[in-house]
């Protein structure tokens, strides 16, 4: 154990007690529990989340904790360099605890109640906050299924908690970065099937590409990756609430596979209808194949490509290193 980090994990817990009674006492949560009423959200999930309210105000905290160092070491205070004033980092928003596997708080992410700028604020890296590293509702999730047979991963906080109020618990976030090879290997360690459903923009589409190549060296011949595209303009929150639990199964049910959403990528204006077209393409492939581990997924990957660019398989390992050996 980190002897550094034993006062800040107390701290923090503290600190989400704090947001926690706010948005059930304080004079001004009128506004945070009309939101969260707006969006959806029962009190029950609510809790279940630990979801709070940081009021307006620069000191509420500070005041309601003391201990300024540490709060600032815990992310949770800001000190202004010039004046040396500390003032609290969350003012008016709705609070998102970011809990560890273990369910100790780590950090915190923020929602402005209005059009405010930024939208989310998270906590910033600390001694025991490592944004590439955790999950946004993996603890709930263990909570609500010891082992979940499979996990969707999703883009924002309200997406998660979105899907838990309708009876889908076991959504996890990264938190507003890419996915990580640490996170993949993470989820791979709770379930055998991970299902990636971002958002139906650019953005979205984005991440999922990032969170495929990710995902490849994690890939073994017991795990599944899948991809689910969502409508232009939906995100799983928005989706959830139109089509219930089942509608919303159904979607994941007709996920893309990692060979089919990897194929249907690299086939982007590539023609096959040529040789040039195919060569391309095997290129392409071999670069993204390279980086998944050798067996039996990685043999399979290579014959769907193969049989896919109309070459003979023997072209596609050469591309590859068809050793198994990953190529520098
Ligand atoms: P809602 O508007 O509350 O439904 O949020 P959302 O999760 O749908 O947001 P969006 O799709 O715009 O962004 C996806 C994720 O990116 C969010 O959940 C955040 O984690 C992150 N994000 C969005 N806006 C910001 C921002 O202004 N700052 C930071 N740090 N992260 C953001
Ligand atoms: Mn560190
Ligand atoms: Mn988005
Ligand atoms: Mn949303
Ligand atoms: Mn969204």
């Amino acid at each position: 154990p980190n002897p550094e980090a034993t006062p800040l994990y107390d701290l923090l817990d503290r600190a989400a007690q704090a947001y926690r009674t706010w948005l059930r006492r304080h004079g001004d949560k009128d506004r945070a529990v009309e939101y969260l009423r707006r969006r959806g959200l029962s009190g029950d999930v609510a809790a279940r989340y630990g979801i709070g309210f940081a009021p307006p105000g620069w000191d509420n905290l500070l005041r309601e904790l003391g201990n300024e160092k540490e709060l600032v070491r815990a992310g949770l205070a800001i000190r202004k360099e010039e004046t040396g004033s500390v003032y609290d980092r969350f003012r008016d928003r709705i609070m998102f605890p970011i809990r560890d596997r273990r369910g100790r708080t780590v950090g915190f992410g923020g929602r402005v109640l209005d059009q405010g700028e930024p939208k989310y604020l998270n906590s910033p890296e600390t001694p025991v906050f490592h944004k590439g590293r955790e999950l946004y509702g993996l603890h709930e999730c263990l909570q609500a299924q010891r082992y979940p047979d499979h996990m969707l991963v999703v883009e924002g906080y309200m997406d998660v908690v979105a899907l838990a109020q309708q009876g889908l618990p076991n959504a996890v976030a990264t938190l507003g970065t890419a996915t990580t090879t640490d996170q993949v290997e993470r989820l791979f360690r709770t379930t055998r099937n991970v299902v990636f459903c971002f958002d139906g923009d650019e953005a979205g589409r984005q991440a999922a590409w990032r969170a495929l190549e990710n995902t490849l060296p994690a890939m073994r011949d017991d795990r599944q990756a899948r991809f689910l595209f969502l409508p232009d303009g939906e995100d799983p929150d928005s989706l959830v609430r139109q089509l219930g639990a089942d509608g919303f199964r159904a979607q994941v049910g007709d996920a893309l596979s990692l060979s089919q959403f990897l194929l249907k990528e690299l086939s982007r204006d590539a023609d096959v209808q040529t040789v040039d077209g195919r060569a391309r393409l095997l290129e392409r492939a071999a670069t993204t194949v390279r980086r998944v581990p050798p067996g039996v997924f990685r043999d399979l990957l290579v014959d769907e490509v193969a049989r896919y660019a109309r070459v003979d398989r023997v072209h596609m390992e050469r591309a590859v290193g068809g050793d198994g050996t990953a190529r520098p």
